[in-house]
């Protein structure tokens, strides 16, 4: 039976990948899910998968090499998906030290203990042997000329301490692919949306927020944009590209969904108004007004956009979700799921809110 070991898997989008994972492949896999649970980590992503055989949780951080060394000692892994990783630009932006830690030291940790657990003596690897290290598009920088993308080709140039901790774990993954073969593959995808996404990114603060009569903070002119990809077709790829992508390869996946943040903020509102019934007393706030402009991200990069050409033509992959369908489910199960967001709002998320927007 193959196992998968899945860092971050108590994440937005390791979650996800997990549902995602059983939902395909049943029981015919085992899956490990390794996460240090940090305030971004979060076991009631996982409560409908926890009670299956063939899934394991264990809390463990990946910057610990005798804790993952053992992890892989232990069991026969054969499929690494890295997602585990500090992933919020602002925050990057505050305290940038985790950042460093935990995305290129952390991403240091589990290629040395997969390289150890699989390399032969003669550094060949077993065949089916993978590590998909997830990153991002914007080790990509800012695109500034119109109608121009991310390529896999195009030159990293990451302005953000989030963003450069990244493009220096894809750096290390693909050292050691060069360095001693290591069989792996490097995924950049665009911005994901979708259900289980912690309240401090765009999409579900602005839900949340609207759904509590809250002010609805843009950034600078809101004019920025980002492309893009409901969280369950980000899932389908980096399956895909496991499962028939060349190893050593990167492969940009995107939605070539690309709004400005003001666009979506409005999406979000009208949505709000057309799914909320005239009964629910929370329609009557959610309206343009409770939009504000508030002061800009330090070097907020201006927009992203990939170009997804290469994996839809070496693994068949393609965006599925359109926006208006994914942000109608991810609405959906946001009326659906009260209680999570009321969990993940209490304590901590207060404190970092009043410093993050000064209220
Ligand atoms: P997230 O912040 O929701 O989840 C990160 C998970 O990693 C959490 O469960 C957290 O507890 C865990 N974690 C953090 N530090 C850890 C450590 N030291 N040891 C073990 N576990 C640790 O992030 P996400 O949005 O799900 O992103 C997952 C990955 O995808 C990241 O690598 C991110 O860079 C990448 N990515 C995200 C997006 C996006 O739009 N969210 C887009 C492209 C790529
Ligand atoms: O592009 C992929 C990246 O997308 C991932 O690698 C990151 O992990 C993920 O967090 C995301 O980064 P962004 O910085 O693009 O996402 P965020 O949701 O934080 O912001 C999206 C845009 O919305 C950005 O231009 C900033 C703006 N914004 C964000 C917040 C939280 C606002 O205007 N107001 C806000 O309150």
């Amino acid at each position: 039976m193959r196992t998968y070991l899945v860092t971050g898997g108590a994440g937005f989008i390791g979650s996800n990948f997990i549902h995602y994972l059983f939902g395909k492949y049943g029981d015919s896999i085992r899956v490990i899910n390794v996460d240090k649970l940090t305030y971004a980590g979060n076991l009631e992503n996982l409560r409908d998968v926890s009670g299956r055989e063939n899934y394991t949780f264990i809390r463990a951080d990946i910057c610990d090499a005798d804790a993952i060394g053992e992890i892989f000692r232990d069991n026969d892994i054969s499929r690494v998906v890295h997602f585990a990783a500090e992933s919020h630009v602002d925050r990057s932006i505050r305290d940038p030290g985790v950042f460093v830690r935990t995305n290129v030291l952390g991403t240091l940790v589990m290629l040395n203990a997969a390289r150890a657990a699989w390399e032969r003596p003669d550094g060949s690897y077993p065949e089916d042997h993978r590590f998909l290290h997830v990153s991002t598009d914007e080790v990509y920088g800012s695109l500034s000329e119109p109608d121009t993308y991310f390529y896999e080709t195009t030159k990293y140039d990451p302005h953000s301490p989030y963003s450069a901790s990244k493009a220096s774990s894809d750096f290390m993954v693909k050292a050691y692919m060069d360095t001693y073969g290591f069989p792996a593959n490097i995924t950049n995808c665009s911005n994901n949306y979708g259900p289980y996404q912690f309240p401090e990114k765009l999409i579900p603060l602005m839900i949340n927020n609207a759904l509590n009569g809250r002010k609805l903070p843009v950034y600078g002119d809101g004019l920025n944009v980002r492309d893009w990809l409901y969280v369950e077709d980000h899932c389908k790829g980096i399956d895909l590209v496991m499962e028939k992508g060349t190893l050593g390869e990167t492969y940009n996946i995107g939605g070539h969904n690309e709004r400005q943040n003001i666009v979506i903020v409005k999406t979000i509102i009208s949505t709000l108004r057309d799914m909320l019934p005239d009964s629910d007393p929370r329609k009557a706030n959610v309206t343009e007004d409770l939009i504000t402009y508030v002061a800009d991200r330090k070097g907020h990069d201006r927009r992203y956009a990939i170009a997804p050409d290469k994996i839809r033509k070496e693994v068949g992959w393609y965006p599925e979700t359109t926006f208006e369908d994914g942000i109608r489910k991810t609405i959906g199960w946001y009326f659906a799921n009260p209680e999570w967001m009321e969990h993940v709002t209490s304590g901590a998320y207060q404190t970092y809110y009043k410093e993050m927007y000064s209220e």
